[in-house]
């Protein structure tokens, strides 16, 4: 029977420290920590995120400026308000929500943001650093789900990891955090084939697929770590990427949806908030 990582009261802890930190901060430097969020469009589960990335702030002290903007907005709206918060010095951190509207250029949109002000660490500069084992600002739930790994206190040294999904946000950067840790790391993705061969050899397995219940017991280790960043909704209500209820007789360590990973991405987006204010005052700008 696993142990079930709880997501909630980890992301908490995270939380309660970036408090602590922002609270120096604001004494050493007499100024707020700022983190402008834009929200462009409707979409339900984006609105929910965005209040939630809100309510974080306000708990650990940041101040989040809010910006929202109709679903048919033009790009050179869109990319106006991007470009005058780059500019804007008292701006400390830029998230664009996404999924942007389809009538949007994505890509184009977070070109525009610097590295330095990147909390997202979506940026070409930012990825690059992860790749090259460099400091700078690590993608919110891969850094989420690092520390969810770390809370176990297993070595990770020379373990098998493999992640199913090869996604930008998750499945390369959480990839290249296991190959930091000195894991053996799989990535395993839609064309990959004999997927339970290699899922059933995994000391740690991550799953960021987005398939409800896709990862079952017959495929998981004995003893596993086992990540479920899956948010896939049902009739049911909230549902995973792994069959929980049978995946955890079997595993050592399991992550439950909701209350895993999901929880941690906002509490790293804070803490990724402090780091770009921090260093922006170590730089000077
Ligand atoms: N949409 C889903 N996850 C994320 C995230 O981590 N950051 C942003 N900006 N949008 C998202």
């Amino acid at each position: 029977m696993a142990e079930i990582i709880d997501g909630k009261a980890i992301s908490l802890k995270v939380k309660e420290e970036v408090k602590e930190k922002v609270l120096s901060f604001k004494e050493k430097y007499k100024r707020d920590v700022t983190l402008a969020v834009v929200l462009v469009g409707e979409d339900p589960a984006s609105k929910i995120y965005v209040a939630n990335k809100m309510k974080a702030a306000e708990f650990v002290g940041i101040k989040s400026l809010s910006f929202t903007l109709p679903t048919f907005s033009s790009q050179q709206n869109v990319e106006t308000l991007v470009k005058s918060l780059v500019a804007d010095k008292s701006v400390d951190g830029i998230l664009v929500q996404l999924p942007l509207p389809k009538t949007l250029d994505s890509d184009k949109i977070l070109s525009l943001i610097p590295a330095e002000k990147d909390v997202d660490g979506f940026s070409a500069e930012n990825t690059g650093n992860l790749a090259l084992f460099k400091d700078g600002t690590a993608p919110c739930t891969p850094a989420g789900i690092m520390r969810l790994i770390k809370s176990t206190g297993v070595e990770l040294i020379g373990k098998h990891a493999v992640i199913v999904g090869r996604s930008n946000i998750v499945g390369k950067p959480v990839a290249l955090m296991l190959l930091k840790e000195d894991c053996t790391v799989t990535v395993c993705h839609s064309k990959t084939r004999n997927l339970k061969e290699i899922t059933a050899q995994a000391d740690i397995l991550v799953s960021a697929i987005g398939k409800p219940k896709f990862i079952t017991e017959d495929m998981v280790k004995e003893n596993a770590i086992v990540v479920d960043v899956g948010i896939n909704r049902t009739d049911k209500g909230l549902c995973g990427d792994v069959d929980f209820d049978a995946v955890k007789e079997k595993a050592a360590f399991i992550t439950p949806v909701p209350g895993g990973v999901g929880p941690m991405t906002i509490a790293m987006l804070m803490s990724n908030a402090y780091f770009c204010a921090l260093r922006r005052e170590l730089r000077g700008i």
